[in-house]
């Protein structure tokens, strides 16, 4: 059998775990606010018309913030529709999806839902077709506190204390020739310095994520970064990165190697900020927000076109997904973590049904997806500090990355409790790997508290809402641990978290 190997050191500390990776992404898109989080007239509804097996599900999951209200259709938004009296809300065109926007949801109702869901919020401005002015005014309703025309119109609202929202999205995807208001890096650069320099001046300590790359294969991948923070070194905190990963042409090797190219894209836009650290004589480090992140079957969606006719909450980019995607999300997050010293804030696109974890029916039930699984099982044992792993795996040929390792993983170390998770996959898409993971060098001796698995013989195997737990995690038998090693059997395209306890 193939082995892969690893020895743990708890002084070798990458970074604190940042809850801020666990973020999601809520979009008005599709179903993902309209009759996914909300829905007035469900059985499940709320008296704020918010779906309680939706909450209790987000929940579940564990995500810490949810970036709102977009993605492509806040760069056509006007925040103000969405505020006031239900009944006196226009009625829009969005024009990123083709569909109608009621505006029946707005900050003031999704800043409830967010207390609901214990989550906080990272707010997306519009630097499509708006700019600085607009950007203020959404700043002063959500944040001012009163006595100003603006604060005292979200206090008239209901809302008497402002909501303190914290991080701010300058635009979003402005480098992609698809955003409603795309832009040279020279014009968005200029456009988000000036917009973070005027946020800064009404609230100072506010955290500011300028856009990087829509993905790694963009033409401007680096040289917009570059250019960018030419101009907003010294106002913006982060720069975001998204990425989509999915199966091309039955390329399940390839495809399983995703983290490759996520880890590739973290290094690259690290060096990228430094480089311009380092022109700019600046001593100032510029962290990574990945603020959009997941599987999502791009490909079938850009060969469909969008519907033709203009649909409140259209079915758009509902992706089922399977055994193989949710290995693949694991991963994910397994990068992510590893980068935890400048990956501080991620969101995983989207949290209801558009290529979400969790799916609902309208007047029907919500279901846990396969990708669920890994997610809030990571955000719920990834605590303490990530580990520097050196990972001695076999690697395997990809059309796509070249070698990669079959084996790859993360481990977290609680110095408050001394437990210990690891976590890890098996890319090898016929056989298992074994793998030992040496944890000598731990005080005390540790043993195993909890173990889960995600690995099924059918790796295209899915959950619907008729067999919503047709793919589940299972408890991880035959963990063996002898003279402080620890050595188990992965199987085959599988996702894996075991955690330790003295
Ligand atoms: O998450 C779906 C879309 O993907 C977002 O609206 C956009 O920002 C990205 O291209």
């Amino acid at each position: 059998m193939l082995r892969a190997r690893v020895v743990l050191n708890p002084g070798a500390v990458v970074a604190p775990v940042s809850r801020r990776t666990f973020g999601s992404f809520v979009e008005h898109m599709g179903r993902c606010v309209y009759t996914g989080i909300y829905e007035p007239g469900h059985p499940l509804a709320d008296e704020d018309g918010f779906r309680t097996d939706v909450l209790a599900l987000a929940r579940e999951l564990g995500v810490s913030m949810v970036r709102y209200p977009g993605g492509n259709f806040v760069s056509g938004y006007r925040w103000e529709d969405g505020v006031g009296p239900r009944e006196q809300r226009p009625r829009r065109r969005d024009l990123a999806w083709r569909s109608i926007e009621t505006n029946e949801v707005g900050i003031d109702e999704f800043a409830k839902w967010a207390e609901k869901a214990d989550v906080e919020i990272m707010y997306a401005v519009n630097l499509g077709t708006r700019g600085v002015q607009e950007a203020l005014d959404v700043h002063e309703y959500v944040n001012h506190p009163e006595g100003t025309a603006i604060s005292e119109q979200r206090r008239a609202n209901g809302a008497e204390k402002p909501y303190g929202i914290k991080l701010w999205c300058l635009g979003n995807e402005l480098d992609g020739p698809w955003q409603t208001g795309h832009k040279t890096p020279e014009e968005y650069g200029l456009l988000a310095a000036s917009t973070a320099r005027a946020l800064r001046s009404a609230e100072p300590d506010l955290e500011l994520v300028a856009c990087g790359s829509s993905s790694s294969s963009m033409p401007t991948f680096g040289t917009w970064e570059s250019t960018v923070l030419e101009h907003a070194y010294d106002v913006v905190d982060y720069v975001s990165c998204h990425a989509y990963y999915e199966e091309h042409d039955g390329d399940l090797g390839s495809f399983l190697a995703s983290a490759v190219d996520m880890d590739f894209f973290v290094n690259s836009i690290v060096a990228t900020a430094d480089a311009v650290g380092a022109r700019l004589k600046s001593t100032k480090k510029i962290n990574i927000s990945f603020d959009e992140w997941n599987v999502w079957y791009l490909s079938r969606f850009q060969n469909a076109p969008l519907p033709e006719e203009w649909k409140v909450a259209p079915r758009v980019i509902e992706d089922r997904y399977n055994v193989a995607d949710a290995v693949v999300v694991g991963n994910l997050l397994i990068s992510l973590l590893r980068h935890s010293d400048r990956v501080t804030a991620a969101c995983q696109a989207q949290l209801v049904n558009v290529i979400a974890p969790i799916m609902t029916e309208p007047g029907g039930p919500a279901w846990k997806q396969t990708i669920f699984h890994p997610f809030a099982k990571t955000a719920a044992l990834a605590k303490g500090d990530v580990l520097r792993l050196h990972i001695d795996a076999p690697t395997y040929e990809t059309a796509k990355y070249g070698a990669a390792p079959l084996v790859d993983a993360v481990a977290t170390h609680d110095p408050a409790t001394g437990d210990v998770t690891v976590f890890a996959v098996n890319r090898d898409v016929t056989n298992p790997v074994e793998f030992s993971v040496d944890l000598s060098a731990f005080e005390g001796e540790l043993s195993v508290a909890e173990s889960w698995i995600l690995a099924d013989d059918d790796v295209y195997a899915y959950n619907t809402k008729e067999a919503p737990e047709r793919v589940e995690l299972r408890s991880f038998d035959g963990v063996t641990i002898d003279g402080g090693t620890v050595t188990v059997t992965l199987p085959k395209v599988s996702w894996s978290a075991i955690r330790f306890t003295r």
